[in-house]
């Protein structure tokens, strides 16, 4: 058995080194060491043999199979290092790579920082983000903001309309409605959002851009706490010596309603109003058609007032930034994108 055992070490041995692939190599694993294999069979063997001889024998079968197994292992990471060496014939690795253009680590989009900005102002003052439906009902667009039906916004050429008379929506006061549907006063929230208008893409207007939304509803809240609000969030993004104009005019679901302009060193044009946001007291008829849809009383107008506000946080990105042209936003272009 000594003899038999010597010469089937070395023909696995000899068959594992002549193997060409790892197919080979998998047929010589089973020819030896399976379950039919050769050793396995001369192993059986072993119950035949004398007491002396057994432990001797033993010893050496665990031998070979120790000695056939390494060789199996060793061509095998050979095989695989010929494989490697294989693929990457060929490949030049002296070649310079392709160098990661504008390297660093990205940033944020610049509406997204000023989104992100804005947010922490306004939760410093209490008020809790509330979101809403892009695709939205006509009633929650227009309707419920005192919005009538042959309002200029609700025409065919400005909006975007589903088949099933829904529609995108055309600025995020939708979620003033949405907010007050679902909670009861007081009300303080934000909603930052997308809005959809069917414009003429240009310079200053695209189809699809950001707005902010704010609305806050209680017993006794005046158009001292609206002026206070905004001046001070428009303080802290665009400096201390920001001066206001609250221009009257006329939104339907605010009474009275006001455009905001500002004067600030920090955008360079001293000399020159900018118009920056749009802004009200709720209008106790806006209250009234959330009641009705509640089918309770709970944002009495008799008890309680609001104020609402709204602007485009790409105009506001712009003016921050000096940026000409709105369409630099979503053009996706490096060169732009990586000054932020
Ligand atoms: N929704 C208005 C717009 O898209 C902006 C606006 C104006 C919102 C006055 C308000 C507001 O909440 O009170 O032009």
């Amino acid at each position: 058995m000594d003899a038999q055992l010597d010469q089937l070490r070395d023909e696995a041995i000899a068959a594992i080194a002549a193997a060409a692939d790892e197919t080979a190599l998998d047929l010589a694993r089973v020819k030896f060491l399976g379950q039919q294999g050769s050793l396995t069979t001369l192993s059986k063997g072993m119950k035949d043999l004398s007491k002396e001889d057994k432990p001797r024998i033993g010893k050496l079968l665990n031998d070979v199979r120790n000695a056939v197994t390494a060789a199996l292992d060793i061509r095998k990471a050979a095989l695989l290092a010929d494989a490697d060496k294989a693929a990457f014939a060929g490949v030049d690795v002296t070649l310079p790579g392709t160098a990661v253009s504008f390297a660093g680590k990205g940033s944020l989009h610049p509406i997204t920082q000023l989104l992100d900005r804005t947010t922490a102002i306004f939760r410093r003052m209490g008020f809790a983000l509330a979101d809403g439906p892009d695709i939205e009902t006509e009633w929650h667009c227009f309707d419920a903001l005192n919005t009538p039906a042959d309002h200029p916004a609700r025409n065919e050429q400005d909006t975007f309309y589903f088949p099933d008379g829904r529609l995108l929506r055309t600025h995020t006061s939708t979620v003033q409605i949405r907010t007050m549907e679902k909670a009861a006063p007081p009300v303080r929230i934000i909603a930052p959002g997308a809005a959809y208008r069917r414009d003429e893409i240009d310079a200053t207007h695209l189809a699809q851009f950001t707005q902010m939304e704010g609305l806050y509803v209680d017993e006794g809240v005046s158009v001292a706490d609206l002026k206070g609000t905004l001046e001070f969030f428009f303080r802290e993004l665009f400096g201390n010596d920001a001066k206001f104009r609250f221009r009257p005019h006329f939104f339907p679901f605010t009474e009275p309603s006001y455009e905001v302009d500002i004067k600030t060193s920090m955008l360079g044009a001293t000399d020159r109003w900018l118009e920056i946001a749009g802004c009200g007291m709720v209008d106790p008829s806006v209250l009234e058609a959330v009641n009705t849809k509640r089918g309770d009383r709970a944002f009495d107008p008799e008890k309680y007032t609001g104020f609402a506000f709204g602007f485009g946080l790409d105009r506001l990105a712009m003016l921050l930034s000096g940026t000409p042209d709105i369409r630099y936003f979503t053009n996706n272009d490096q060169r732009f994108l990586a000054q932020f």
